[in-house]
């Protein structure tokens, strides 16, 4: 009999082995078809989340560098993630990998045999709200919480964040893009707390807005959660926030908080603080505009750790070469400039034929704009150019 077969008989599912990154491990066996739900196996698992592993094991390497760390994985499916944790990045004394599902705790176990981590892998079967709410009271902190749950992550956030200790960093993960991209407001609004509507730059609303929540929800418990790393890939967004216990640091950061109005008539970017007035009628052209927030609105990603991610990538471009493009990718762009703009968007209202980004970056630079291309839409580019300024260089580039 196979290691697969016994496994399955004990499990009272079918099993498969797996490899990522430095992990062997079983999962449930993967339907044929590639767009198959993860959610309906008996156990958890999208092979199409590993860029999102690697992403989580590179930010711990750069991060917390040579500190030994404990983390907590609360929704861990397999425990695939925790396992790499420790196999990767040589940092995690403990880990805590807890899934309310029976078949899920299961797995975690057995994979942390397979990998020889029982040592240092503990797993759980509880309600992530259950296990995270109760830390703090004699039971230690962590220095790394990661919230990956199908969906969004909003309602485990502020107990995430009670599982935080001093100096830690929490990251979460939302696969809920049609609430955060504006497709549905009011699912948005139920969840974020935030109205979102449909701009040229939804993919960075999106990611403002989950990042945002995150601050807001730290403040509330008296800790300041900075934003230092986030992305979005395809289906997901994940935010990485350096979570430090301190209410004035935590009402420093709410002042990055505000709201953004786009008017899609005439392109001009309102960008306010939550102490403001709203903006809802166009300065420029008096059309009606929908202010979209409260987001945050400051820079989404630290230079200094992308740089280090991608040093330890780089050394081991078989596992993270996926990772490596990502994050030359975000070396290029400059986060903290909001918003982008896809260069058709502006082709079809000026009515002239489409340019090339990059031309247009070029452009913008050479008038002494900040431009910078950005990892969400190959097709756009970012700047703080106004917008006569932008129409003037398509204009140009257009009749070239
Ligand atoms: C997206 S999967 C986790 C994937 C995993 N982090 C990885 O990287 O492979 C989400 C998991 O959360 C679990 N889950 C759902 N609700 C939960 C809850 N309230 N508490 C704990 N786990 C939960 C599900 O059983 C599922 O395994
Ligand atoms: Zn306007």
């Amino acid at each position: 009999m196979t290691v697969e077969e016994d496994y399955s008989r004990q499990l009272g599912f079918t099993v498969e082995l797996r490899y990522e990154g430095k992990a062997r491990f079983l999962s449930p066996v993967l339907p044929n078809s590639k767009d198959f739900a993860p959610t309906s196996l008996p156990a958890f698992f999208n092979p199409a989340s590993k860029l999102s592993r690697d992403i989580a094991v590179l930010f711990l390497k750069a991060y917390f560098e040579n500190r030994e760390i404990t983390v907590c994985e609360p929704l861990a499916g397999t425990g695939v993630r925790s396992i790499r944790f420790i196999l990767e990045t040589n940092l995690v004394n403990y880990v805590l990998a807890n899934d309310i599902s029976r078949n899920a705790y299961q797995l975690i176990k057995i994979n942390a045999k397979l990998n020889n981590v029982e040592d240092r892998l503990e797993a759980s079967n509880l309600d992530a709200n259950e296990l995270l709410a109760a830390r703090g009271r004699g039971r230690p902190r962590f220095d790394y919480v990661d919230i990956d749950p199908a969906g969004s992550p909003a309602k485990y956030m502020e107990n995430g964040f009670r599982g935080c200790g001093k100096n830690s960093v929490l990251g979460a993960t939302a696969t809920d893009l049609s609430a955060l991209t504006g497709a549905k407001p009011f699912s948005c609004l139920r969840k974020y707390d935030s109205y979102s509507v449909k701009t040229p730059f939804l993919k960075e609303v999106s990611i403002r807005i989950l990042a945002g929540f995150a601050v807001r929800t730290a403040a509330r418990i008296g800790l300041a959660a900075e934003p230092v790393f986030t992305f979005l890939k395809s289906y997901y967004t994940r935010v990485f926030v350096k979570v430090s216990p301190g209410i004035d640091k935590a009402k420093k950061l709410l002042r990055e908080i505000g709201w953004i109005s786009y008017c899609p008539r005439c392109l001009a970017l309102y960008v306010y603080r939550t102490s403001d007035t709203p903006i809802s009628i166009c300065k420029r052209c008096l059309s009606t505009i929908h202010p979209v927030g409260p987001l945050w609105l400051g820079r989404l990603c630290s230079e200094e750790i992308i740089k280090k991610m991608l040093n330890y990538a780089n050394r081991e471009h078989e596992i993270y070469g996926e990772a490596v493009n990502l994050l030359e990718q975000l070396l290029e762009e400059d986060t903290s400039i909001i918003g982008y703009y896809p260069v058709n968007v502006i082709s079809s209202i000026l009515k002239v034929r489409p340019v090339k980004p990059n031309n247009v970056i070029e452009e913008l630079r050479e008038k002494g704009y900040r431009a910078t291309s950005t990892h969400l839409d190959p097709s756009a580019f970012k700047t703080d150019a106004p917008p006569e300024i932008i129409k003037e260089v398509f204009l140009h580039l257009a009749r070239k």
